[in-house]
């Protein structure tokens, strides 16, 4: 799970790399490394994040031609050997690889057998030691070698590989891990997103799975299929450039995209909702929308958490049947799907990989699928029928807040939509009036979250936390312990109220604080019972309540107070004091906030 960057042409190409390196870090930051080709071929790579390659790079560098690699360890720790780019045995290769490769033992021991040893753990050397072992025996023949390899691997791969032998050459290919390249006047990008080079490159090839790209001398481009078969370049027009990310004055990323949902949501229950995207039969979404019996909901976690509470709005309002599920479950438990399912796969990034996988299981069933995204241009945006975007701007700190509370709303609005085409005008204009209280609520919160540092200055010492929640907020519970254990380290667990007194409750005693949300009506009598038998074992509890609930708070700790609001909102306002909470007690804990160890903002391996 890595981000790989590379690029042939006239230009110089260290900037380029670091920069690339730079965006794609939401990919993975263990190691990073680059490699180049000047004459001769020169690799250098760091434990740790791109800045600590930068560190050791000399200042200049001469060289048209490199691939770079930031990587999210798979196989193999985070070390200098681990690290990408890797060198065949004989030298004459280097190679970044983003995927696993799941035969890697088998391969190994084959290769064993011929002489080969290694130096790292990783997979990546040994199906590069594969592809150098077919490339000796085809006559240094790199598109002879990757069909080779093809054939001989499992698993899923984006590479770039260039060749001792042929300075400004770069061979590319994947199979189910997302790699695209860039094409300016200049010469060739090579990068796992199309944000990483689209400040330069405005023409672009999504190349399929194992179709093989050598790009060289600068405006050479051969496209190959599987079987080795030229083909002819599919180049498409794309103008995606972006401004750089900018913490606007805040200390972390996360903290600024806390506070930046007032806004966000208010332009987007304002906005038109925009369905993009089209079947090939020329229905269009609406006809869609009559004809399914089912809506199945995929996703990885937040966006899991965000598809949890919109079952619950669809459900209710919509009177459709909802399922929500891993993605990572999904694809491998062989579903039963139809053409009346409308599959939504939820997903900040759209390169999750589990997620990718699930939408192209449901859409090679015959489901109708869409994607509800924040990134424009992602694997899922190519790859869905339809498509909703979250318009929350670019995410960066890893743990997502914002995109969480914009796709519920994304999600209710056409749980909304759905109302009225059956025909529940009342229940459709319903959610649109909540949905309209959000903004300013969460404005007057934000602006007097005054207790919030305090709390977290009380429980930062804690070593574990269960949180609570019923109906519509027993997600919000899931995503407030998600939230602390990313980036607070802190154990926590998120179970529905109920649910605790089959297990949890044994844990319950001083030292083991209980975080409650009992901001909507529909739950609270039932919660407050719960804080009960918490509270008779010892327990401490910190409960999110509307203000004026003078009973809750006479029977808790400690508060948090929330402006009152209809139920069926309730989840978006209250997760914000838990994504705060686990904020502020990660700076206590002096923990990277926006880079928590061992996580990635996208997981783009299985
Ligand atoms: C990673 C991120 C999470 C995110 C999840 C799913 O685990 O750290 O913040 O919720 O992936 O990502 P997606 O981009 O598909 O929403």
């Amino acid at each position: 799970m890595c981000g790989i960057i590379g690029y042939t042409g006239s230009k110089q190409v260290r900037d380029i790399l670091i920069d690339g390196l730079q965006k794609l870090e939401y990919r993975g930051y263990d190691s990073a490394g680059i490699a180049l080709h000047n004459g001769s071929m020169r690799v250098i790579k760091s434990p740790g994040k791109v800045h600590d390659l930068v560190e050791i790079l000399p200042p200049a560098l001469d060289s048209n031609t490199g691939i770079a690699h930031t990587r999210w360890a798979t196989h193999g720790g985070a070390t200098e050997l681990n690290a990408h780019p890797h060198t065949s045995s004989t030298g004459k290769l280097v190679l970044v690889h983003n995927g696993i490769i799941e035969n890697s033992a088998q391969i190994e021991g084959f290769l064993k057998n011929k002489g080969y040893s290694f130096i790292s753990e990783t997979d990546t050397e040994i199906l590069l030691n594969l592809i150098e072992y077919e490339y000796l025996a085809n006559g240094k023949d790199i598109k002879s070698a990757l069909v080779k390899t093809f054939s001989l691997v499992t698993g899923s791969y984006a590479l770039a590989i260039i060749e001792e032998d042929k300075p400004g050459r770069i061979t590319l290919c994947r199979k189910d891990s997302p790699l695209i390249l860039g094409i300016d006047k200049t010469g060739f990008y090579v990068a796992s997103d199309i944000y990483a080079v689209s400040e330069y490159a405005g023409h672009f090839i999504f190349p399929g799975n194992n179709d093989i790209i050598i790009v060289e001398n600068k405006s050479k481009i051969t496209v190959y299929d599987v079987h080795g078969n030229e083909k002819e370049p599919e180049i498409k027009e794309f103008n995606a450039a972006k401004k750089k990310p900018d913490r606007c004055g805040y200390e972390h990323f996360m903290k600024k995209e806390i506070f930046e949902q007032p806004d966000i949501l208010s332009d987007l229950v304002g906005s038109e909702y925009k369905i993009e995207g089209h079947l090939s039969s020329g229905k269009n979404f609406n006809d869609i929308l009559h004809s399914i019996s089912r809506i199945t909901i995929i996703g990885c976690g937040t966006s899991w958490h965000a598809g949890l509470v919109a079952r619950y709005i669809i459900e209710k309002y919509a009177r459709i049947p909802v399922i929500v599920e891993y993605a990572s479950e999904y694809r491998y438990r062989d579903p039963v799907i139809n053409n009346h399912d409308l599959v939504i796969s939820l997903s900040q990034s759209g390169e999750t990989a589990d997620t990718i996988a699930a939408n192209r299981l449901a859409a090679d069933a015959g489901a109708i699928t869409m994607g509800i995204l924040n990134v424009r241009n992602s694997s899922l945006d190519r790859e869905t029928d339809f498509q909703v975007f979250l318009e929350a701007g670019d995410e960066i700190g890893v743990a997502s807040t914002k995109a969480y509370t914009a796709q519920i709303i994304q999600l209710s609005r056409l749980a909304s939509i759905i109302a009225a085409l059956r025909g529940n005008e009342a229940k459709s204009q319903e959610i649109l009036d909540a949905l309209s209280q959000i903004s300013s609520n969460l404005r007057y919160f934000l602006e007097k979250n005054s207790n919030i540092t305090d709390l977290a200055q009380k429980y930062a010492s804690s070593s574990n936390f269960l949180f609570l929640g019923r109906g519509l907020n027993f997600p919000t519970a899931l995503e407030g312990a998600l939230k602390l254990k990313e980036i607070s380290y802190i154990h926590a667990e998120g179970y529905p109220g109920a649910e605790m007194k089959h297990g949890p409750i044994a844990l319950i005693d001083i030292d083991f604080p209980t975080m409650v949300i009992l901001s909507d009506n529909e739950n609270r009598t039932k919660m407050i019972s719960n804080i009960k038998e918490i509270k008779a074992r010892g327990g401490k509890v910190i409960a999110i309540i509307n203000e004026g609930d003078t009973e809750a708070e006479q029977i808790v700790d400690d508060v948090i107070k929330m402006p009152s609001v209809p139920d069926i909102i309730s989840p978006v306002l209250s997760v914000v004091p838990l994504q705060l909470f686990a904020y502020y007690v990660a700076l206590l804990r002096g923990c990277n906030v926006d880079q928590p160890r061992n996580l990635a903002k996208s997981v783009t391996v299985e």
